[in-house]
Formats: C-alpha cells, structure tokens, sequence
C-alpha cells in the first residue's frame, strides 16, 4: 500500500513539471488562464474566446508546435499600448537556412546581373528569435521590422563562401550587398550574433531604442547607421561589446548628401573591440555615397558618444583612424568621445564639426 501511495505521489509530480515525451499532448485555450498549461503541449488549439481589455495574449511556444485556431478570438475594447496578440518563440536551434548563394552570386548583388532574392528573411515578429543559422543569402540577409519589441539572439549569418570569386563573378568576390541586418524597426535587440558577409554587418535605417551587442562581425563594412534618406528618424541606440574584424569600416554613420528632414541622435558606443579596418575606422560622413565629398546640411547628427566602457580601434596602417565629415552646423550636441582609443593608422580629418570632446587621434 505504501508503495503504490509513493507512486502515485510521484506520477502527479511529473504532471506538474512536463518532461520532453509529455509534451506530446493536446492544449487547450478557452480563456487567458488556460495559455500557462496549453502550451506546455506541441498541439495547442484555441477555441472562441474574449482576451479581457487591456491583456496581451501571449503565446510562448515550445518548437515544432502546431497552433489550430477553432473559434473567434475577440478582444476587450480599451485604449492600450497593446500588442493585442503575440507569438513568441521562434528557436532555430541552428539548423541551417541555405540561401543558396552561389547560385546567384556574380560579384554584383543587387546592383546588377542576375535577379537575387532580397531580402533572404524578413522578420516581422515580436517577441525573441533565437539560434538562427542563415548560409549564403543571395543578397542582403535579414531586413527586421519588429511590430513590438523584439530580442534577436545568436543569430548567424555565414557567407563567408562569398568572399572568393566564382566562374560568375568575373574576378570580384562572389557575395555582394550581402548585409547582415538591415534594421528599420523601434524596440529590437540583435545580440550575440555572427555576421560573416561582404556588406554592412548592421545598417540601421530608421527606428528608435535600438541595441546591439556582443555581436562579432567579419569581412564586410562594420556596423552602420545609414544610408540615412529623407524624412527618417534614428534616435536611441546602442552599440555595446561588438567584435568587428578585417572590415572596411567598424563603426559607420551614413547620411545621403541630398538627404533632408532627417535626424540621428543619441548614439551610443561602448565596450567593442575592432582590428584590421581596411577603410576607416570611425567614418561619420554626411556625403554618402561619397565618404568624404561634399556633405549635405539636411540630417542634423547629435549626441554621438564613445563613452562608458572603452571602445578600441586599429586600423591598417596608412587609413584613416578617424574621419569626419559634417555639413556646416549640421553636426551638433553633445559628442563625448573620452572612451575611443584608436591605432595603427593615420588621423583622419574631422570637418566642420566641432562638438567632439575628450578624444585625439
Ligand atoms: C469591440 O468593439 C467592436 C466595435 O464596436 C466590436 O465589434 C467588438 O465586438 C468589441 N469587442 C468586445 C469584446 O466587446
Ligand atoms: C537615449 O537612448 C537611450 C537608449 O535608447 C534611452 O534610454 C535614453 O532615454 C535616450 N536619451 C534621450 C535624451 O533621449
Ligand atoms: C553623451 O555624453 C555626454 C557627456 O557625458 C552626456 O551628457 C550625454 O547624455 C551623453 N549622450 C548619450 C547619448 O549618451
Ligand atoms: C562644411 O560644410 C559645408 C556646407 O555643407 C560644405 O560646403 C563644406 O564643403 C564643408 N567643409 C568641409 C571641409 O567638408
């Protein structure tokens, strides 16, 4: 009797705390406090029910799990910030997405030749989406524009194929415009991601409350902000404990000389280590396309930092270490660059902008 008692006792444990075999089970949702059990399960299915106002219903979904929807989902009318529904829960666990690449590559990505599918993933989630393992996107990989806020964890993007030429490519590295993350989205994290690649590892083209760390970025042109177009805002970024080996660049600011209306403000780089710049080291150029040419006045630039933990550069020697090159009066608050330490190369110039304190090349 004793026995059977202790057995039964554990039997209801191992209900209560699901092992992998028990999540072989059907979930059912037919109200907000039913989502906590129902997906525990990797078949959950959700009849017709009313989400109370003001409550976000979240599913968390273990992998491989099929979601039947059998009924009208309503939701309680309130003025809220939302999200009204989110799925959260994409794990990649690193299998790999192959873009197949070679395919396409011919040294000219977007720019010509053949038509190239760009970009390779588009990501319009919210909620994290992690271990991700894209090889040999054809042209750019990711383009993220989050609904609300989202995590990119342990992403990686491999085209490091793309660096040699191929029978296509007519001597030019194979990959081209293969940019790791194109970002146009507020409330996104991309951290602890691989970027091999023949383009920017991060262009950040328009959004707000932008972080990224503790990424490692190889071969292409370094993280950047930009191209900066008309009519865009940037403002609230992070750029902490980053990698960034043989780029052109590491750090980039981009805004299109016939840019106008557009601002990029409070940015912030901490923390990273870059070797091996080919091109610059820091480049904030207000001429783009040119790097250094003749800058537009249209995007003003404010509140650019190198501040907190140290952030350390080396360039190739005979490149510039640093350059600058601002539209009159268009470069402007408050840019304290006390934790910037650059090497190996030459001072760049640093034009029209005299905001920069607390730094020497
Ligand atoms: C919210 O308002 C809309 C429009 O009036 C209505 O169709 C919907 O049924 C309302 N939802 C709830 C849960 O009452
Ligand atoms: C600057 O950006 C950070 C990070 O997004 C944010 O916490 C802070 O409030 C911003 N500061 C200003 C003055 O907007
Ligand atoms: C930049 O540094 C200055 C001086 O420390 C500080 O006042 C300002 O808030 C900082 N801005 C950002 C965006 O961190
Ligand atoms: C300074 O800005 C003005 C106005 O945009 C531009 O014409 C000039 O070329 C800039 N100077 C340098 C040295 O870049």
């Amino acid at each position: 009797m004793a026995a059977s008692l202790t057995f039964a006792l554990l039997a209801s444990l191992a209900i209560a705390a699901p092992t992998a075999d028990s999540s072989s089970c059907t979930g059912t949702i037919s109200s907000l406090s039913d989502v906590t059990a129902a997906v525990e399960c990797t078949t959950v299915n959700i009849n017709a029910f009313t989400v109370p106002a003001g409550e976000t219903f979240t599913l968390s979904l273990l992998d491989g799990t099929t979601v039947n929807v059998n009924g009208d989902v309503q939701f309680g009318n309130v003025s809220w910030a939302g999200p009204l529904f989110e799925v959260k829960g994409i794990n990649g666990n690193n299998y790999l997405f192959d873009g197949g690449g070679p395919f396409y590559w011919d040294g000219l990505g977007t720019n010509g030749g053949t038509t190239k599918p760009h970009p390779m993933m588009k990501i319009e989630i919210s909620g994290t989406m992690s271990d991700v393992y894209v090889v040999n996107s054809p042209a750019q990989c990711f383009s993220v524009s989050n609904p609300a806020a989202l995590t990119m964890t342990g992403i990686t993007v491999d085209n490091s194929q793309g660096d040699a030429t191929n029978s296509q490519s007519n001597g030019l590295p194979a990959g081209h415009n293969t940019d790791g993350f194109d970002v146009s989205a507020d409330d996104l994290v991309i951290e602890k991601s691989t970027v091999l690649n023949q383009d920017d590892c991060l262009a950040i083209n328009k959004g707000t409350n932008l972080v990224f760390s503790d990424n490692y970025c190889s071969g292409g042109h370094g993280i950047s902000i930009g191209s900066i177009t008309s009519d865009v805002t940037v403002s609230g970024v992070v750029i902490s404990g980053n990698t960034v080996v043989n780029s052109q660049q590491a750090f980039r600011i981009k805004t299109d000389a016939s840019a106008t209306g557009s601002t990029v403000s409070n940015v912030t780089y901490s923390g990273n280590t870059a070797t091996g710049c080919t091109d610059y080291g820091v480049l904030i150029t207000q001429s783009y396309p040119a790097s250094l040419g003749t800058p537009g006045t249209g995007t003003d630039i404010s509140d650019i930092n190198f501040s907190g933990s140290t952030t350390t550069l080396t360039t190739e020697s005979g490149v510039d270490m640093v350059a600058v090159d601002c539209g009159t009066g268009a470069c402007t608050g408050t840019w304290d660059w006390s934790s910037l330490k650059v090497s190996g190369g030459q001072d760049g110039p640093i034009d029209n902008c005299t905001v920069i304190t607390g730094f020497t090349q």
